[in-house]
Order: C-alpha cells, then sequence, then structure tokens
C-alpha cells in the first residue's frame, strides 16, 4: 500500500510511544484517524492526535482485551467511514518476572492485550478488506521477544510469539485463499523508548488484586525497576515511524529495528534443528560466534542475552 491520501487508518494504544508515532505519520500522509486506547489514557487522546497533525480524526476508548469492545471499535469505523484501509493492531503491555511466580491474571492480561487483540480485530477487519477489494494494510506490532527467548519476560515473551506466529498463520491463509489485496507486516523492535513501563497505569479492573501480597512483594517492585531502567536506555524513538511506514510502503512482512539481536535468533533456531537445549551460557557463547561470523555488535542488555 502506497498511497493514503484520504483512507481510513485505525491505530490501537494511540495515545503513547509506538502508536503516536504511527499517528504522525498516517496523518503526514493525509489518511482520517481513528485513534482507539483504553480507559486511562483516553482523556489526552484527541489532544494528542491533534499535536500530531491529524486533521480528521476520532478518539474512540476501548479496552482491546475484551472482544466485545473490539467489536465497538470496528461498528464505529464503519458507520462512520464505511471502510478499513489500514489497522495498525498497536496496544500492548509488559512485565517482567518470573514463571512460577507470576499470578495467573497477569499471564492472562498479557495475552488479552498482546495476542487475543490481534485475533479479534482481524477476524472483524480482514473479512471488510476483502469486501473491500482496494489496496490494505494490517500492521501488527509484535516485538523481538516473539522472534527470539531469553528469561525474565516469559509472559511477553510468550505472548509476543503467538503474535508473530498468528500474523504469519493470516499471511499464509490469505495467499491461500488468493486474497492480494491485504498487506500483512509486523514490527518487531527490541528496547525503544516509550511508555511501556508505564503498563501498570493501564491494567484493567479485571486483572487488579490490590490486596494480593505478590503486588507489595520485593520481586514484583524489581520487575517494575527493571522495566523501567531497558525503556529508559533502549533506542530514542525518533525516527521510527517512519521507519516502519516505509517498510510497510516496501510491502516488508517483517520488520525489525535492532540488528543486534539477529545472533541470537541464529543461535537459537540453530538449537532448533541440531537438537540443542535452551541454556543462557550456551546461547551466550553461540550468539558472540555468530555476531563475529556477521562482523556486528551483538546485543548485551536484559532481555536478550546476558
Ligand atoms: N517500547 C519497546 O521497547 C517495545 C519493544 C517491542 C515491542 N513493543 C510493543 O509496541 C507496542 C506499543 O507499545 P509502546 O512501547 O509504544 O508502549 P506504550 O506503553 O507507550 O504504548 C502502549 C499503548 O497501549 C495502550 N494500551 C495498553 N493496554 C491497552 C488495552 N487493554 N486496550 C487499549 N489500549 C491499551 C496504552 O494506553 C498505550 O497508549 C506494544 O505492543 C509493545 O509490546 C514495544
Amino acid at each position: 500500500m502506497t498511497e493514503y491520501k484520504g483512507l481510513i487508518a485505525v491505530i490501537t494504544g494511540a495515545n503513547n510511544g509506538f502508536g503516536k508515532e504511527f499517528v504522525k505519520q498516517a496523518a503526514m500522509r493525509g489518511m482520517k484517524i481513528v485513534a482507539v486506547d483504553i480507559e486511562s489514557d483516553f482523556a489526552d487522546l484527541e489532544k494528542t492526535a491533534m499535536e500530531c497533525g491529524a486533521e480528521e480524526f476520532s478518539a474512540v476508548q476501548a479496552d482491546v482485551g475484551l472482544y466485545e469492545e473490539t467489536e465497538k471499535v470496528v461498528k464505529y469505523v464503519m458507520d462512520k467511514y464505511g471502510r478499513i484501509d489500514l489497522f495498525i493492531n498497536n496496544a500492548g503491555i509488559a512485565q517482567f518476572g518470573d514463571i512460577l511466580t507470576m499470578p495467573v491474571r497477569d499471564w492472562l492480561w498479557h495475552s488479552d492485550t498482546n495476542y487475543h487483540a490481534h485475533i479479534y480485530f482481524m477476524r472483524q477487519v480482514i473479512p471488510i478488506m476483502i469486501e473491500q477489494g482496494t489496496p490494505c494494510q494490517i500492521l501488527n506490532v509484535c516485538s523481538v521477544a516473539g522472534l527470539l527467548t531469553t528469561r525474565g519476560m516469559p509472559a511477553y515473551y510468550a505472548s509476543k510469539h503467538a503474535a508473530v506466529a498468528l500474523s504469519e498463520c493470516m499471511a499464509y491463509e490469505l495467499e491461500e485463499k488468493g486474497v492480494d489485496n491485504i498487506s500483512i507486516s509486523i514490527f518487531c523492535p527490541g528496547f525503544i523508548q516509550t511508555t511501556l513501563d508505564r503498563s501498570e497505569t493501564r491494567r484493567p479492573a479485571r486483572y487488579q488484586a490490590p490486596d494480593d501480597p505478590f503486588y507489595q512483594s520485593d520481586a514484583f517492585k524489581r520487575s517494575l525497576a527493571i522495566c523501567k531502567d531497558v525503556i529508559e536506555t533502549g533506542k530514542p524513538i525518533d525516527g521510527v515511524g517512519e521507519y516502519v511506514f516505509k517498510a510497510m510502503e516496501n510491502g516488508d512482512f517483517y520488520i525489525l529495528y535492532h540488528p543486534e539481536h539477529n545472533p541470537v535468533i541464529l543461535a537459537q533456531t540453530q538449537d532448533v534443528v541440531t537438537n540443542g537445549r535452551p541454556s543462557l551460557a550456551g546461547l551466550k557463547e553461540k550468539v558472540m560466534k555468530i555476531a563475529q561470523e556477521m562482523g556486528i555488535k551483538a546485543a548485551s542488555g536484559t532481555g536478550s542475552v546476558k
């Protein structure tokens, strides 16, 4: 998709981080924008869309982890415009922790927001785009955490792997059905400076349990501090929106942003086909070797290989 002027973009998680960058890019291309965000971040959404230069926009409040709320968004767009040309599944949350201590409600929060929302929207939006028959684009914001794993963010890794698999399967289905007017892309960056470390402020009521001692534990407080640290020391966000839109215009499916993670992806893929075992020490050794062969510096921060 390369012509956007006057067409309709729907962007979730639009009030902050990548979402805001995508609103700017869609606005620069003359699109009419439906900006979606959850209650906690809804009050500023109109102001954000205006600051991003959007000339025609609507702000819709929805929790994308609830199917009925995604239906509300799609109905709103179809009632108002009768079409959807670009849909960006961007809303997401992140939390550090351990598999054995993270409460089940936090696993559900991750899967509902980071992965189920993509299913909910794609199963409604793709039939609309097929019926429309015009060039359309879906961007699913995943993560490099959907292409590799280490320790520290198990619920996030699992949700992002599911999101990547879902988009790949969707692309296969469209190819098999001969649908050629919809282009799907996935954005898989490493850490970038956004407000992702403030995910707790967007925790919907159904996943809140302030009396659970876990949320007063040192382990939980430490996990919040690590999240803050990795986001604040991530790559600057400037230029990300433009980079992603150019890649979409180029028809790229996998949009990566941190080449320093490529040796990890390759090392783990090699382990799969050579019957290796997940081991942080073993992985580090393999990553260093591959990085040297590729002539690049491997990532060394939390969330990659320590
Ligand atoms: N920042 C990074 O380092 C990084 C790296 C890889 C992938 N990502 C992914 O990028 C996407 C955007 O995150 P970001 O980094 O811009 O963070 P962000 O926190 O700045 O933005 C996320 C947005 O999603 C919204 N949101 C959260 N839960 C929601 C819900 N249930 N319903 C509707 N909206 C909801 C938030 O209010 C916020 O506006 C996420 O999917 C995230 O997992 C981020």
